[in-house]
């Protein structure tokens, strides 16, 4: 196996594009993958402020490496979901990856701050945990971006996430969902705009990424995800990939490219109108916001003594 670009010795293929790489124009080949997709969705501008949302994990710091490398003014956000040595370790690697470089990591803790955390809200809601955790996370990303002034908020979203929230809203046609999903959500009053440059790269090409560039990540997933129903997309789509390279490339670069346009006015419609949260300010369609509402449940189930 030869690089693509200089024929020395590779170090991985991607079976998708048919191309073997060495380490150097594999880290090149990730840098170009993430340009190229900033450029072509206007994703950030000259001179923009960017929060990047880090977990620890392999796509967060692989995409706050590049963008630093590409030049942008990036700085980070951990929260603290309160999931036990998961969170502590993955909250330790954040830290850490920006000590080591001298860049911001500004940190938000749900327990300390908020009074709850993921666990807790699971048990109060009697629901899966990823549902309150993606409300928080969703609510905490952009609540910190508009604070402290930033113009965009990146997420570590990779191909292989992508192709798996795809499939698992085109399976019940949520076309509320299809017409949010893009590598691109515009900014609006009270909304940073939100970026996914990790699009085009598959995870285990994030995954080398960091091995290659020697950058410490959290390898452990969230212990609460478990056998929740994204990772068994994950597995279908990777059946398919196997028999098929580039599948979940066609499926979600199509998307983009060809069919979410199809769905936005169905997501636009559910941003317009919206009011202020009589408790955070943050944009609503009632009177206090999913997130709050959240914090109420969680807080009153829990008893005075919290
Ligand atoms: P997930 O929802 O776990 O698939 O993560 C998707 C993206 O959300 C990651 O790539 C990060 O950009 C961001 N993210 C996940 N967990 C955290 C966290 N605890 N703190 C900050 N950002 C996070
Ligand atoms: Fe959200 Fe695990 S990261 S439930
Ligand atoms: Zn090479
Ligand atoms: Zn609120």
């Amino acid at each position: 196996m030869k690089c693509r670009v200089c024929r020395a010795p590779a170090v991985l293929d991607i079976r998708r594009h048919n191309a073997a790489f060495c380490r150097d124009h594999f880290l090149k080949h990730c840098a170009e993958q993430v340009r190229r997709s900033i450029k072509d969705h206007d994703m950030i501008s000259a001179g923009e402020r960017v929060v990047v949302a880090v977990s620890g994990g392999k796509d967060s710091l692989a995409l706050w490496d590049m963008l630093i490398g590409l030049g942008y003014d990036a700085d980070g956000l951990y929260l603290g979901l309160g999931i036990g040595e998961y969170s502590d370790a993955s909250g330790h690697t954040a830290r850490v990856f920006a000590h080591e470089r001298g860049l911001k990591l500004h940190e938000v803790d749900l327990a300390g701050e908020f009074g709850y955390d993921i666990p807790g809200a699971a048990a109060a809601t009697h629901r899966a945990p990823c549902g309150a955790c993606g409300l928080s996370k969703r609510h905490l990303f952009n609540a910190v971006a508009i604070e402290h002034g930033y113009d965009v908020v990146a997420t570590g979203h990779n191909l292989d996430d992508e192709a798996a929230v795809l499939l698992g809203n085109v399976l019940r046609w949520e076309t509320g969902y299809l017409g949010r999903q893009h590598p691109v959500l515009p900014e609006a009053p009270g909304f940073a705009r939100k970026v996914k440059p990790l699009y085009r790269l598959g995870e285990r090409e994030t995954a080398a990424y960091c091995v290659l560039r020697g950058l410490d990540y959290q390898v452990e997933e969230c212990p609460m995800a478990e056998g929740n129903r994204h990772l068994g997309y994950k597995d279908v789509l990777n059946a398919l990939e196997d028999r098929s390279a580039g599948a979940k490339a066609a499926f979600v670069f199509g998307f983009v490219d060809r069919a979410h346009e199809r769905f936005t006015d169905d997501a636009g419609a559910e941003r317009e109108g919206l009011g202020a949260c009589v408790v955070c300010r943050s944009p609503t369609t009632g009177d206090v916001c999913a997130f709050c509402r959240l914090r109420e449940r969680v807080a009153s189930r829990s008893g005075p003594s919290r």
